[in-house]
């Protein structure tokens, strides 16, 4: 893994999308994994505006994002389908018939998991997954305790991941108490990953990423065990780290 320090959030986000547009100008067909949560935001709006600027167009690039609420149609606010509609894909000429999410309304979750790896093969391989870091350690929705080798499956939610994902609901009650989420062996085998982790909440997981041992019970510990891991953290996040 290699960590590259940055001072702060607008930092990290800038250095982040200039890694995927790097990727995006010199790869035919780039394919890359896309992460929700306010850790991308940043880089999105970075991405928008190289896109205004007209230094880079996504017609040729397709998306996977990690994961979908359980319950939450695509049109909720709430989901992840409207996130990345918000916050990405309605500002750039991305083909929408080339960015997948996982539906969390399918009547079958199980075959939409499988449809969903299907579609990711089909595609190829991923060759960059952005990632965020759960306080817990869980990368995706994949909380601790999943298996290292599990595919794209429905993952019931922590107490505690629903608490830190309520500040964007109403109230707790309407945190979807299941997800899908690619697994963590379909996340590890991208060729790319960047790991993003910004302020001061992130720090002890971060720690705990770079000075611990690789465990189920930390599911980002997998990181460990890909040769082509970037992590970039800002000043913040890497207190409890130390050097
Ligand atoms: C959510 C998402 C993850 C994300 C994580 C961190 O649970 N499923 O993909 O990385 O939380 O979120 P944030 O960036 O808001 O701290």
């Amino acid at each position: 893994m290699k960590l590259v320090k940055v001072k702060d959030y607008q930092e990290m986000s800038q250095k982040a999308s200039s890694v995927l547009l790097e990727l995006i100008a010199k790869k035919a067909d780039p394919v890359l994994g896309l992460a929700t949560g306010s850790t991308p935001i940043g880089m999105y709006q970075s991405l928008i505006k190289a896109y205004e600027q007209e230094t880079v167009s996504f017609k040729h690039v397709k998306t996977f994002n990690l994961d979908e609420y359980v319950g939450l149609a695509c049109q909720h606010p709430n989901s992840y389908h409207s996130f990345m509609n918000e916050k990405l894909f309605k500002h750039i000429d991305i083909d929408s018939g080339q960015t997948f999410i996982p539906d969390g309304t399918a009547d079958d979750l199980v075959v939409e998991c499988q449809k969903y790896e299907v579609q990711i093969r089909k595609a190829g391989q991923i060759d960059l997954q952005v990632l965020g870091l759960g306080l817990n350690g869980h990368i995706g929705f994949n909380e601790p305790g999943t298996s290292f080798s599990s595919r794209t499956h429905v993952i019931n939610l922590m107490e505690s991941t629903r608490l830190a994902n309520a500040r964007f609901f109403d109230s707790l009650d309407e945190v979807p108490t299941q997800a899908i989420t690619m697994g963590i062996n379909t996340i590890i085998e991208s060729k790319l990953i960047l790991l993003l982790v910004s302020g001061e909440k992130k720090a002890k997981a971060l720690a705990r990423l770079l000075n611990g041992e690789v465990s189920e019970e930390f599911p980002a510990s997998i990181l460990k065990r890909h040769p082509n891991v970037i992590i970039i953290a800002d000043e913040a996040a890497c207190r409890e780290y130390g050097n």
